[in-house]
């Protein structure tokens, strides 16, 4: 989907993605302490206000205006604090060439054909700073055939292997796992990476 079928989505409904976080992003964000963090593909922004809110300075880049407006409109009730923490940034995300200043990297359903993706594998590594955490979450291949929503397109789904080949022997893989959450309509099949550019043994890896 080019970026005006993104505009014409988020124009056509309220929140597509719900106000809450995403639930895996919680499980392994929380026991990380607060740092500068990066998420590509923000959308209508509910995992960059919820890090704001836990004291991270975030960048938030998403290539819909639309779902841009959205989240700063969404993020204009919460306290000053937090909306001094969110940058709102609107960039294709396989263009951009962040400083590698982050703590905390988030490429979260962001679905791309593979020469893309790896374009934006390459913008999130580089965003990375040398102890900083890169978290890789989408729709699972076999969401198609097993699990329930996200895109019926197999070109643009991936495994969690597919996203550590991607990434190579730049970083270090702390954990390339399926995973199967739930909603209110079922389990989904996702893919997930978490990887560094440093080893573990930091003291600040999720647990
Ligand atoms: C499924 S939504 C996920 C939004 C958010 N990460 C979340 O979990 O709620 C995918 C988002 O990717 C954005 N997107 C797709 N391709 C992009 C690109 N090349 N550059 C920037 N944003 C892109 C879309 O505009 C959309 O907001």
């Amino acid at each position: 989907m080019d970026s005006a079928a993104w505009d014409a989505k988020y124009s056509a409904e309220d929140l597509v993605y719900g106000a809450p976080p995403n639930q895996t992003l919680v499980e392994f964000v929380t026991a990380l302490p607060r740092g500068r963090a990066l998420d590509l593909a923000s959308g209508e922004g509910r995992n960059a206000l919820w890090l704001a809110t836990r004291g991270w300075d975030v960048t938030a880049v998403d290539f819909s205006g639309v779902a841009l407006t959205k989240a700063s409109r969404i993020t204009a009730t919460a306290p000053r604090s937090v909306r001094e923490r969110l940058t709102w940034v609107h960039a294709d995300v396989t263009d951009l060439a962040p400083e590698p200043i982050y703590d905390l990297v988030l490429m979260l359903y962001l679905h791309l054909p593979h020469e893309q993706r790896r374009k934006a594998v390459d913008v999130a590594l580089a965003g990375l700073e040398p102890d900083g955490f890169l978290m890789i979450l989408g729709h699972h291949s076999d969401n198609i055939e097993h699990g329930i929503g996200g895109p019926r397109v197999p070109e643009i789904l991936y495994t969690p292997e597919e996203l550590a080949s991607d990434v190579g022997d730049r970083a270090v893989i702390h954990l390339c796992e399926k995973r199967l959450p739930t909603t209110d309509s079922g389990t989904a099949i996702d893919a997930l990476l978490l990887a560094g550019k440093s080893g573990l043994g930091t003291g600040n890896e999720p647990g």
